[in-house]
């Protein structure tokens, strides 16, 4: 925690209370109110946090009014242009860029972790065909705190470390073994001579019938997608894992519960929801139909993959998808795609509509990213599955940050109570 030099002043009922204040590296200042409650006896009122600061972190730094997306200090867009996904997994993991030698190791710890244990296929097996691969997901997570007690003990450092190692290695075999299990095809085992996003891209296409060649194209995109979702500061899902990680819960039943709230169509799940949406608007001139939805407020419809609670101004995600839209659909011979121009022609009609210029409504890292998708095999049902396997880097490495805090606390907010006070029972006879 940085030293607070600076404090505020705050007078209740003619009493005055001065609060500490906390200077960052980068963004607003903190207001400490850890002391409120026992000094003047109120609590804060703040729901869906969105003055919050739930905790202090070195991971990602995001400025919603800039657009700019830091990891550990590096621009987002470098990173998507001049790295990869396993090196920015090791940046977020242990905060530094890695020397060829620790790349070399940590790429090699990871490979050699991918398979799943033989007895977990049983999970995939209880589930309907038809199960929503997020379901399966939860489920197969959630229970590898089952199958893997050697790394469990949250208090461990050692046991942390491989708990971290297992779920980065493990979660594209359960992303692609749930998507296999619902299309009725034989599970496919990952392979150690292929990259990460090769091996999950042969994980969900290969068939035991023939040979498949991972398309290095595709490869590239596969692999930038995943670092473009790699974390992004207290996001619901990542303050999910924070909050069930502060009881001392096992990292497998926190991650599990990080999916869950990933999933959701306001989260994790917009960018399904908007390539569906995309899909019944169908051509570009239903566009003004779904925009006088979107403003209508009798009308509970939202621009899916529009609009974020920090940016407001583009993200930077958002604008890298873009670009690598138009590059994988153009080197796949798609490039009229007729989704990716509606896309573009409702994104062109949005921002020139005050509606979302007013509200700062821009498009989010679910716009484009389903387009990508689509154009490389996947169905609407695995998008947020991928989301969920970028992102777990994320929330593994604040889950590690918080674990290994000394401040760290259970969580527990307060209310404001409007309900009933006390008063007595009543017998039914006299009801
Ligand atoms: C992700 O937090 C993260 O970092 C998330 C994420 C990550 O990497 O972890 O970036 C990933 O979740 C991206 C967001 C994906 N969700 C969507 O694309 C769903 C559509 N977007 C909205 O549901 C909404 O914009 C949210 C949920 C993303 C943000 O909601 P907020 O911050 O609570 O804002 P709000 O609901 O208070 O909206 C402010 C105003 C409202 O109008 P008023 O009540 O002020 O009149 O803007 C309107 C909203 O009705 N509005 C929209 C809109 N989003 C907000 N109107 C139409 N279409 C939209 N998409």
């Amino acid at each position: 925690m940085a030293d607070s030099t600076k404090t505020a002043k705050l007078t209740i009922d003619g009493k005055d209370y001065e609060l500490p204040i906390h200077s960052p590296t980068a963004g607003p200042d903190v207001l400490d109110i850890r002391k409120l409650y026992a000094q003047a006896g109120v609590f804060t009122y703040d729901p869906g946090y969105t003055s919050t600061a739930s905790c202090d972190s070195t991971i990602t730094f995001i400025d919603g009014d800039e657009g700019v997306l830091l990891h550990r200090g590096y621009p987002i867009d470098q990173l998507a242009a001049k790295s990869h996904y396993l090196e920015v997994c090791y940046l977020l993991l242990y905060g530094e860029l890695p020397s060829p030698s620790e790349l070399e190791d940590f790429e090699h710890r990871v490979t050699n972790h991918t398979m799943l244990h033989e007895q977990m296929m049983n999970f995939f097996r209880g589930f309907r065909r038809d199960a929503h691969p997020m379901a399966v997901m939860v489920g197969v997570v959630g229970a590898m705190s089952a199958f893997y007690h050697d790394s469990t003990d949250i208090n461990d450092p050692w046991q942390r470390e491989v708990a971290s190692i297992r779920l980065i290695a493990k979660m594209p075999t359960i992303a692609a073994m749930a998507y296999k299990y619902t299309i009725g095809q034989p599970f496919e085992y990952p392979r150690n001579d292929l990259d990460y996003a090769s091996n999950f891209l042969r994980m969900c296409f290969a068939v035991p019938a023939e040979d498949y060649v991972v398309n290095p194209i595709l490869s590239r995109a596969m692999d930038r997608i995943f670092t473009l979702h790699a974390d992004h500061e207290q996001n619901a899902s990542t303050s999910t894992v924070r909050l069930a990680s502060s009881s001392g819960a096992n990292p497998f039943a926190c991650i599990a519960a990080g999916i869950a709230c990933l999933w959701g169509p306001a989260h994790g799940g917009a960018n399904q929801a908007c390539l569906e949406m995309l899909k019944e608007i169908g051509t570009p001139d239903r566009i003004p139909e779904f925009i006088a939805r979107a403003k209508d407020k009798n009308d509970p419809f939202r621009l899916m993959g529009f609009g974020h609670r920090v940016y407001k101004n583009f993200d930077p995600r958002a604008t890298v998808m873009k670009e690598s839209a138009d590059e994988v659909l153009e080197l796949l011979g798609v490039e009229n795609n007729p989704t990716l121009q509606v896309a573009k022609e409702l994104e062109k009609q949005a921002l020139e509509d005050p509606y979302f210029a007013d509200k700062k409504l821009f498009p989010n890292v679910d716009f484009y990213s389903g387009i990508i998708l689509e154009a490389m095999g996947f169905p609407t049902s695995m998008f947020t599955p991928i989301f969920a396997l970028s992102r777990t880097v994320g929330w593994v490495s604040q889950w590690k940050e918080m674990i290994g805090d000394p401040q760290n606390k259970i969580g527990r907010p307060r209310q404001l109570y409007l309900g009933e006070t006390a008063r007595d029972y009543v017998d039914i006879e006299k009801r």
